[in-house]
C-alpha cells in the first residue's frame, strides 16, 4: 500500500519513548469510558507503568496490559526507569508550558504527583499478579484473534509519530484490531509536540480498505493543547 508523502513529523525532543504511568482516572476521561465499557475485557497495550489494569482487576473487572519492557525488565530495573521516567515527562512539561492545560492536573506539581502514585500502584499489582503483565510489541501481539472485548492504546502509536512511521501505525491497528471483537480506542491524535498528527486521513483511507471503520471523537479531557480527541475503530459489518 502507498505511504502518504510530505515532510517528516517534528521531533519533539522528549528523546526516549517516556515509560509513563497514568491512572484509571486519566484513562476514563482519555478514553470516554463508562463504567459499562470497564465491565468488558479489557486489554492495555502499551501498558507502561499505568495502573488501569490494577485498578480494573481490583473493581471486579477483567483488564491485561501489554507491553514490550515486561520482557526486557526485572520489576526493580523497570519501576527504577518509569520513576526516572516520571521526573524526566515531568521536566518536559515544565519546560514546554505553552503545550499544556492545566485542568485534569492542577499544576505541574500535580502531575508529578499523579504519575507517582500510578506507578506506586502497578508495580504493587505487578509483583502480585506478573501474570496481567504480558510482554509483547507491536505490531504482532502474543494474542489469539478477538482474545479482548475493548483494547485501549495510549500515548504510543501518534505521540512518537516523529519516529514511528505510516506504515507502522497501520499495521499496528490492524493488529490491535485482530484481538478485539470489539472497538480499539487510540488516545491522543497529537505529538510529543502537541503538533495534529499529519496522516490521518491517508491513514484512515487505508484501514478502510482492510474493513476497518475509524471515527475521531472529541473526549472530554485536554492535557496536550489540540489533545481532546480518540480514534474509536470498529470492524465493519459483513
Ligand atoms: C508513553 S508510554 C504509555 C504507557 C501507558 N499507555 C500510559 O499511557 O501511561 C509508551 C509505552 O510504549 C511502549 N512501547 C514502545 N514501543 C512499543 C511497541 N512497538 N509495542 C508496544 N509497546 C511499545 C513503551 O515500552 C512504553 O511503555
Amino acid at each position: 500500500m502507498d505511504e502518504p508523502r510530505g515532510a517528516a513529523v517534528h521531533d519533539s525532543g522528549i528523546g526516549a519513548v517516556l515509560l509513563s504511568a497514568r491512572s484509571l482516572a486519566e484513562y476514563r476521561a482519555m478514553f470516554a469510558l463508562s463504567d459499562l465499557a470497564l465491565r468488558q475485557r479489557l486489554l492495555d497495550c502499551p501498558g507502561g507503568a499505568a495502573s488501569l489494569t490494577a485498578e480494573v482487576n481490583a473493581a471486579g473487572g477483567d483488564a491485561r496490559a501489554c507491553d514490550p519492557l515486561y520482557a526486557h525488565l526485572s520489576a526493580d530495573e523497570f519501576a527504577a526507569r518509569a520513576q526516572a521516567d516520571a521526573d524526566r515527562g515531568n521536566r518536559y512539561v515544565r519546560d514546554h508550558p505553552e503545550q499544556y492545560r492545566w485542568g485534569f492536573f492542577a499544576d505541574p506539581d500535580d502531575h508529578h504527583r499523579h504519575r507517582r502514585a500510578a506507578l506506586t500502584r502497578f508495580t504493587a499489582d505487578r509483583k502480585a499478579h506478573p501474570e496481567r503483565y504480558v510482554p509483547g510489541e507491536l505490531p504482532c501481539l502474543p494474542f489469539t484473534d478477538n482474545a479482548f472485548e475493548l483494547v485501549l492504546s495510549s500515548h504510543l502509536l501518534f505521540s512518537y509519530a516523529d519516529r514511528l512511521g505510516f506504515a507502522f501505525h497501520r499495521e499496528s491497528i490492524g493488529e490491535l484490531m485482530r484481538v478485539t471483537r470489539g472497538e480499539l480506542r487510540i488516545f491522543p491524535l497529537v505529538t510529543m509536540g502537541a503538533v495534529s498528527y499529519p496522516y490521518l486521513e491517508p491513514l484512515l483511507a487505508q484501514l478502510a480498505e482492510c474493513g476497518i471503520t475509524a471515527r475521531v471523537t472529541d473526549v472530554d479531557y485536554e492535557f496536550q493543547v489540540g489533545g481532546n480527541r480518540m480514534l474509536v475503530c470498529t470492524r465493519r459489518a459483513g
